[in-house]
Formats: C-alpha cells, structure tokens, sequence
C-alpha cells in the first residue's frame, strides 16, 4: 500500500470493448466479418476478452462496434434455432457452447459512425459509462486467461486512483508498432509511474521499450480531454494522445481536490499476450492454446512435432 493513499476510489463495474476498427492487416478476412470474430481455435476472438471482462468482476460490457457489426451482436445473443436442434439431437455439450456465449455478461452496444481512432470508440462509450472509472479492453488483444492482468490494473486503480495502463516490455526494434511510456519505479515492483506518452515513436524516440497493450483502467476525466484531443498519428483520434494530456495535466493538490484524473499508472506485464489483428501472432495463439487444450493438445502436439521435425529436415 503506498503511504498517504487513503481516499476510497469508486468501484469499477464497466467494461469497454472497441472494435470497430477496419481490421486491414487482415484482409481480405476482415472484408465483411470484424477481426475480433476471427476464431482462435474454436471461439472468436473476442469471447475471450469478454470472457477476461467477466472474470474480473465486470459483467456490464459495452462494445463499441462498426459496419459489420451484425456478427458480435448475434453471437452474443441467443440463437433459438440452433439451440432447439442441438436439444432435439441431445446435444448437451454443444447446446451448453452456444447458450455459454450468450449468458456471459449484460451486453451493451454503441456504433462508432466512422472509425476515427480508438480515442474517438472511448469517446463513444461516454453516455453508458457515465462519472465512474472504467475498463478499455481492446478487443483484438488475448491475455492468456491464466495471467491475470485485468484485475491486478483494478486492484493498483482502486490503490492509486487515477488512470492505469497496462505495459510490456519488448524489443527496441519493435517498439515503433506500440505506443510507448517513460515511467518511474514505485514501492510496488509490477507498479510504474508514467510521466509521458508517445504514440508508435521510432526507436531513436523512444522512451523506454515499455509498450502499452490493449487493457486500460481510466478515469472518466479522459472523456473531457477526448472531446478536445485532435487527430493526431495517422489521422486518428489516439487514445495514447489523451493520456499523455491527463499525465500533463495532473498535480496531486488537484487530484485531491477531484479536479483533474488523478496520476496515470502502469502494471508492467510478463505474462502471454496475442495481438490476433496481425497474422503472425494471431497463429502463434492458435497453435500455443491449441497445444495447451485437454481436448485436441494431445493429438496436435504429436501432429505439430512431426511437423517440425521434418522442416528441419528440409536442406
Ligand atoms: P488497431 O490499431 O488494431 O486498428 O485497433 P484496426 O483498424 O482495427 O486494424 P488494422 O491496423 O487496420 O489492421 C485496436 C483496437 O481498437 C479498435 C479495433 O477494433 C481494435 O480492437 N478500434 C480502432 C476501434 O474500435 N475504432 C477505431 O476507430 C480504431
């Protein structure tokens, strides 16, 4: 517990999913089906980061979606049809894989017109969040449901106040894909402080090589500053932008006061993460939870090693 932290910070219960994003490093796959649809063994994407939602106490989710967004609402919403046939063929364990999807959370909708950036799908979720810290869970981005991220930020929100992001660290060469932190160490050894923010900076630029991932625990202070931030790195409305405003902006007499959003703190993340909007990483989860799964491991495994062997093989 850091000393002098003995405000009580409101409980979080929101949770936020962006993902009306167009999706193109995964076209054409992505032409007429969100990305965060795409299955990763056998349940989309985004079921696991609903499912993440969920199991860190937060079953009020919205989910900021675009064109294409029939497919997320209808998966998570019952399906009668399909239900009563696999009930008429006693097909319990399917039956409970299609009822499971629907009964996870209290779904929330909202339509980004146009995809302006991820600042601008937060800036979305404005009216259903309301004056309460809430979750941004990106909905593209997999946390191995074994390391727990989401409620340790929660935890370090309810500790600290303020907003927290979560942060990994990554090679130099790779840290122009991420927006970057320049942090400083506090009691807690997973804790950090951020002092600035800069969106996909080139190495030479970079801060350090701590990479912000797609979980956030913010303030509600961040929908003011949004409502002002200007397009900024590729055109789009960054999230990373008005950040980097609330770091500016925050002293602690104000905070106090609860006239600005408080610090901005960092959980630094060792865990195993996916980005399944790019190729790569998106097959890597597959293989990984596949190797890992009671049902199909074992067969994919001694599969996936013959494989191997004979591509090393090959001259
Ligand atoms: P990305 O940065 O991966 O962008 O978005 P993208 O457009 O979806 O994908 P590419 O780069 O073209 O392949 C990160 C997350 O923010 C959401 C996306 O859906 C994804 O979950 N997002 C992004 C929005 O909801 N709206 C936007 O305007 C942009």
């Amino acid at each position: 517990m850091v000393s002098g932290m003995s405000q009580s910070h409101p409980r979080i219960t929101k949770a936020v999913i962006p993902a009306a994003g167009l999706g193109t490093r995964f076209l054409p796959a992505t032409k007429a089906t969100p990305k965060e649809m795409l299955p990763v063994v056998d349940k989309p994407a985004i079921q696991y980061v609903v499912e993440e939602a969920v199991s860190a106490g937060l079953d009020d989710v919205l989910m900021v979606t675009g064109r294409n967004k029939r497919p997320l609402e209808d998966h998570f919403d019952r399906n009668y049809e399909l239900e009563s046939a696999l009930q008429k063929k006693g097909d319990a364990d399917r039956l409970a894989k299609v009822q499971q999807s629907s009964d996870l959370a209290t779904m929330h909708y909202v339509r980004q017109g146009d995809p302006r950036g991820l600042g601008h799908a937060v800036l979305c979720a404005a009216p259903h969040v309301g004056d309460e810290p809430f979750a941004v869970l990106l909905g593209d981005d997999l946390i191995d449901p074994r390391d727990l991220l989401l409620q340790r930020m929660i935890d370090v929100q309810q500790q600290y106040g303020g907003s927290v992001i979560a942060l990994m660290e990554v090679a130099p060469e790779q840290i122009h894909l991420y927006g970057a932190a320049a942090v400083e160490c506090t009691a807690d050894s997973d804790v950090v402080k951020v002092s600035g923010l800069v969106e996909k900076p080139d190495v030479e630029d970079a801060p350090s090589n701590y990479a912000i991932i797609g979980r956030y625990v913010l303030d509600p202070a961040v929908f003011g500053i949004l409502r002002t931030t200007e397009p900024g790195r590729g055109g789009e409305i960054q999230l990373t932008d008005a950040l980097q405003q609330l770091v500016d902006t925050h002293t602690p007499s104000a905070a106090a006061e609860g006239k600005d959003g408080g610090p901005v703190h960092g959980v630094v993340f060792k865990g195993r993460r996916y980005d399944t909007g790019d190729r790569g990483d998106y097959l890597r989860a597959i293989v990984r939870l596949a190797c890992e799964r009671e049902d199909l491991g074992p067969d994919f495994r001694t599969w996936l090693r013959r494989y191997v062997t004979e591509e090393m093989q090959q001259p």
